[in-house]
């Protein structure tokens, strides 16, 4: 209900002025800390899933904060986990995508081997800022051979249009703020 979701809120951490001058970091770790806060992060995210949790077979995470809970998500509705990680860790082969962060540009991989054909998945994320991440990472699962059927994120930040830039699929955001 709405105390849980003030609960939730009440936990997410903002540090204004860091990585760079101008960004207000939003920190979702003190959600992760804290034992009621994560069992509730799990229920608000199952109860806002962008699609039935039947429509999708894994869900895929982007390193490294989507890493930090996308496998307890997937835990938590039964599904395997798939990791989408930063260029340069994993052995060939390998599929590739580059793309520009708020802050910098950055480059996402996963093991051609990674998804089954006609996977379908729901990727998960801490947040979602211009997008970029996100759309790399659908672009790699499908290339892969799977389809992205939506996308389920903790935070969103207002005004810059993230969400534009994953080709109208369902998505559900569990938290706005300022960017
Ligand atoms: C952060 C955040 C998202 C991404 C959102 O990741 O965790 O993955 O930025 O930005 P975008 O929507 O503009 O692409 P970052 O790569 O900074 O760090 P991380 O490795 O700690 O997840
Ligand atoms: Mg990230």
């Amino acid at each position: 209900g709405a105390e849980d979701a003030s609960y939730l809120v009440s936990l997410i951490r903002s540090i204004p002025g860091f990585p760079k001058e101008g960004i207000i970091f939003r920190d979702f770790m003190p959600v992760l800390a804290d034992a009621k806060g994560l069992h509730l992060m799990m229920q608000a995210l199952e109860a806002a899933l962008p699609v039935p949790a039947e429509d999708f077979d894994a869900v895929a995470g982007l390193e490294a904060r989507g890493f930090l809970f996308g496998p307890a998500l997937a835990a938590h509705l039964g599904k395997g986990f798939i990791a989408v990680r930063k260029a340069g860790k994993l052995p060939p082969q390998t599929i590739r995508e580059s793309y520009d962060l708020e802050y910098g540009s950055e480059s996402v991989e996963i093991e051609a081997e990674a998804v089954k054909p006609g996977e379908r998945v729901l990727i998960v994320d801490d947040l979602i800022a211009t997008g970029g991440t996100a759309a790399a990472g659908a672009e790699l699962i499908e290339r892969a051979g799977g389809k992205v059927v939506g996308f389920s994120f903790v935070m969103g930040l207002d005004g810059l249009n993230g969400t534009a830039k994953l080709g109208g699929r369902p998505t559900s955001v569990l938290v706005t703020m300022p960017a």
